[in-house]
C-alpha cells in the first residue's frame, strides 16, 4: 500500500509537469537548431503538428522519438544532440498540440510582415514607419533585449519610440517606431534591420528596414545642352556658349535692321528685350 500510495504521489506530480515538459518540448520541435545547435528542427521536414511522415505516433512516447533518431538517416542530425529530457519533452508535445504557450506577431506598418519599405525620399528629408508586436498565445514571453538597429546604414534609421519591454503579457501587444533620414548626400538603396530579442521561439523579432535615398540635384542625371556644357556650376561654356553668342548677334542684327522702321513710333522694345 505504501508503494502504490508513493507511485500515486509520483504520477500526480509528473502529471502536474507534464504541461511544463510539452511546452519545453514545443520549443525544442520549433526551435531544435537554435536551441541545440542542430542543423534543423523538427517542424523543417515534419511541419507543424499533427506533422507530417507519422510523427504523431511518438506521442507520449520518448523511447521511439529516439528509435526514431537513432535508426532513420535523415534524422541522424539530431543523434548525441538531444538529451532523455528533450525525448520525453517532445514526446509530451507531440502528445499535447495544444500545450499553453505564448505566442508572438509580428507586423509592419507596410503591407508586408516581415519588412517596413520607406520608398524613395529625398537626402535629408524623414519619414516614419512602425514595428508592431502582440503575444496572442496564453503564457507571457520576455524581451531580454531593448530594440535595436543593425546593418550597413544603421546610421540611417532612428528608434523614436518604443514600448515593447520585459514581460509580455498574453493579449497584450506594443509597438516600435522607426524614422528614416538618408543624410544629405546619400543617394541609393539604405538598408538596415530593426530587432528585438525575446524569450520564446526564434529568439529575434526582426523586420528589414528598405529605403531609398534620392540625391538634392542628382548628379547621375543626365546633363541638359549638348555634350561639354557641363551642367555644374550652372554656366554654360564650350560650343553652348558659341550657340548662345550667335543668337545674340542675329537679335542684335534683327534690332539694327527694325531700329530704323520702328523709331519713329518710339517703341524700341527689341533692343530692350533682353
Ligand atoms: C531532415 C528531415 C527530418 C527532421 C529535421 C526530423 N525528421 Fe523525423 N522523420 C523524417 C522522415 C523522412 C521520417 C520518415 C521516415 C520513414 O517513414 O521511413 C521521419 C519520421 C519520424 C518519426 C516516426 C517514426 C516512427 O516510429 O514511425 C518520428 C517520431 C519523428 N520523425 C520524430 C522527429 C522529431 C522529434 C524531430 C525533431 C527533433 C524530427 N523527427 C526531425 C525526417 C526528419
Amino acid at each position: 500500500m505504501k508503494h502504490l500510495a508513493l507511485l500515486a504521489i509520483l504520477l500526480a506530480c509528473s502529471g502536474a509537469v507534464a504541461a511544463q515538459d510539452a511546452l519545453a518540448g514545443k520549443r525544442l520541435y520549433f526551435d531544435a537548431a537554435r536551441v541545440r545547435g542542430t542543423a534543423a528542427s523538427c517542424v523543417d521536414c515534419h511541419f507543424g503538428l499533427p506533422g507530417a511522415f507519422g510523427i504523431g505516433s511518438a506521442a507520449n512516447d520518448p523511447a521511439r522519438v529516439q528509435r526514431a533518431i537513432d535508426t532513420i538517416a535523415q534524422m541522424s542530425l539530431f543523434r548525441g544532440r538531444l538529451t532523455q529530457t528533450d525525448y520525453a519533452d517532445i514526446a509530451a508535445y507531440l502528445g499535447r498540440p495544444d500545450v499553453p504557450s505564448p505566442n508572438l506577431r509580428v507586423s509592419t506598418s507596410g503591407a508586408a510582415l516581415d519588412r517596413i519599405d520607406f520608398g524613395m525620399r529625398p537626402a535629408g528629408s524623414t519619414a516614419t514607419g512602425q514595428l508592431r508586436l502582440a503575444n496572442t498565445g496564453q503564457l507571457p514571453l520576455r524581451f531580454t533585449s531593448a530594440a535595436r538597429i543593425v546593418g550597413e546604414h544603421a546610421a540611417d534609421y532612428t528608434i523614436t519610440a518604443s514600448n515593447c519591454t520585459d514581460v509580455f503579457a498574453p493579449g497584450a501587444s506594443c509597438s516600435i517606431d522607426v524614422r528614416f533620414a538618408p543624410p544629405p548626400g546619400a543617394s541609393g538603396s539604405r538598408r538596415a534591420a530593426l530587432q528585438i530579442e525575446h524569450d520564446w521561439i526564434g529568439g529575434l523579432a526582426a523586420a528589414a528596414l528598405l529605403g531609398q535615398a534620392e540625391a538634392m540635384g542628382d548628379p547621375a542625371a543626365p546633363p541638359i545642352g549638348p555634350p561639354g556644357g557641363g551642367a555644374e556650376g550652372g554656366s554654360a561654356g564650350g560650343s553652348g556658349g558659341g550657340a548662345a553668342q550667335l543668337g545674340w548677334l542675329l537679335v542684335l542684327l534683327l534690332a539694327v535692321a527694325l531700329r530704323g522702321r520702328t523709331a519713329r513710333r518710339g517703341s524700341p522694345t527689341v533692343m530692350h528685350s533682353r
